[in-house]
């Protein structure tokens, strides 16, 4: 699900994985558009689903458990840990990916429900050696100490820029509040953000 604003997001992890467990259930019935091996005994918790998903303009296939999120799928079995585990739970962000260029939060979905979806993650962001304006703007504008919530940060950036919700300070604020900083970088936040919209219009 979308994750900005942070206050119009009202699921929580219990309840979004109470309302998906239904859906992953029956979607773990079908069978893979790859390969269409999934039976319908897949669908039994513990046993392994394959999925394919196009991650980064790349087809990644991924045997997963129906109940495994997009989170750990792109971390711990595609190896993409850019995208970070904050809170695992919807609440700081750090875990923001594209999906079909929309913003969500990749701990609050499951992988088997995004087949055939365009996933980005931060690394999917630069054209070779040239980052991607927010990224650039990020870096000119210090705006982040530990990094831990950066990736999500700049994916969030990127979604928030291309929605046109960039016109003020306050409303960049109010379109970044699904995203926490522990370190408190968001002045140096607001800025990057602010700047890769200039950037991005020029
Ligand atoms: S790790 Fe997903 S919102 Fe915190
Ligand atoms: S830079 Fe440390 S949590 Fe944001």
């Amino acid at each position: 699900m979308p994750n900005p604003p942070h206050h119009a997001n009202t699921h929580t992890r219990r309840t979004v994985l109470k309302s998906t467990t239904v859906a992953a259930a029956s979607t773990a019935l079908l069978p893979d558009a790859a390969s269409g091996a999934a039976s319908p005994a897949a669908a039994n918790p513990g046993d392994v689903v394959r999925v394919t998903l196009s991650v980064n303009g790349r087809s990644r296939v991924v045997d997963v458990e129906p109940r495994v999120t997009l989170l750990d799928a792109l971390r711990e079995r595609l190896g993409l840990t850019g995208t970070k585990k904050g809170c695992d739970r919807g609440e700081c962000g750090a875990c923001t990916v594209l999906v079909d260029g929309e913003r969500i939060k990749s701990c609050l979905t499951l992988a088997v429900m995004r087949r055939g979806s365009e996933i980005t993650t931060v690394e999917g962001l630069a054209d070779g050696d040239r980052l991607h304006p927010v990224q650039a703007a990020f870096i000119r504008h210090d705006a982040f100490q530990c990094g831990g919530c950066t990736s999500g940060q700049i994916m969030s950036a990127v979604a928030c820029v291309r929605e046109g919700h960039t016109g003020s300070e306050a409303e960049i604020r109010e379109w970044m509040s699904g995203n926490l900083c522990r370190c408190a970088c968001y002045q140096n936040i607001v800025a990057a953000v602010a700047d890769a919209a200039r950037e991005v219009r020029r």
